[in-house]
């Protein structure tokens, strides 16, 4: 069995990231596994906190799970032409401490796909991700693009309702867990 980790973005109830998240973890190919994990109730880093207390358990629970799986999926928002403060906060604390890196993310295969109500569907967040995913050590994967713009038009109440967005996730899950699939043995 492959193991998927998906991580959305946004905090947001009717996130469009969220909902395309949500769609996702219906299109599990054969033999394949997509669990949610979620960046809620994570604080905002602040290595006095770290110090004083160690690691949040919202974080361990993520870290964990991204450890337990063979590849993630990030849905990322993107504000201001960059990644959400949010979604950066959940990534620096699950790379705390360092010496966990390993375990969390080298050698993972990462995936990047988001949704946005404009015209560019996320695709300088998506850009912005790299040097992230390059410091961390992951294995980002460029098999396909998901940029989803003027996701107002496709997504209904949490819901994705287009059936040729569907199908580019689909087709974006498959091929992704296929190179997880290839890339473990
Ligand atoms: C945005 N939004 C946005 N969209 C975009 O395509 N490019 C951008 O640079 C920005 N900048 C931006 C900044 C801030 C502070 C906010 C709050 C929003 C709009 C953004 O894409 C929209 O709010 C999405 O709905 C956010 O994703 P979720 O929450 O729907 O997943």
């Amino acid at each position: 069995m492959t193991k998927l980790v998906a991580i959305s973005g946004s905090l947001r109830k009717a996130s469009f990231n969220t909902a395309l998240l949500k769609a996702a973890l219906t299109m599990a190919p054969e033999g394949v596994e997509i669990v949610e994990g979620t960046i809620r109730g994570i604080p905002l880093y602040d290595a006095d906190v770290e110090a004083a207390d160690g690691i949040p358990e919202a974080v361990a629970r993520l870290k964990d799970l991204a450890a337990a799986a063979d590849g993630v999926i990030l849905f990322t928002p993107e504000y201001n032409n960059g990644i959400p403060g949010v979604f950066k906060n959940a990534i620096d604390w699950m790379s705390r401490p360092p010496a966990d890196i390993p375990r969390v993310f080298t050698a993972k295969p990462f995936a990047i796909a988001g949704a946005s109500p404009g015209n560019f569907g996320t695709l300088l967040s998506q850009e912005a991700w790299l040097p992230v995913m390059r410091t961390l050590g992951t294995v980002p994967w460029f098999g396909a693009k998901l940029m989803v713009s003027r996701a107002g038009t496709l997504i209904e109440d949490g819901r994705l309702i287009d059936e040729a967005t569907e199908r580019k996730l689909r087709d974006f899950i498959t091929a992704f867990a296929a190179f997880v699939e290839q890339y473990k043995r």
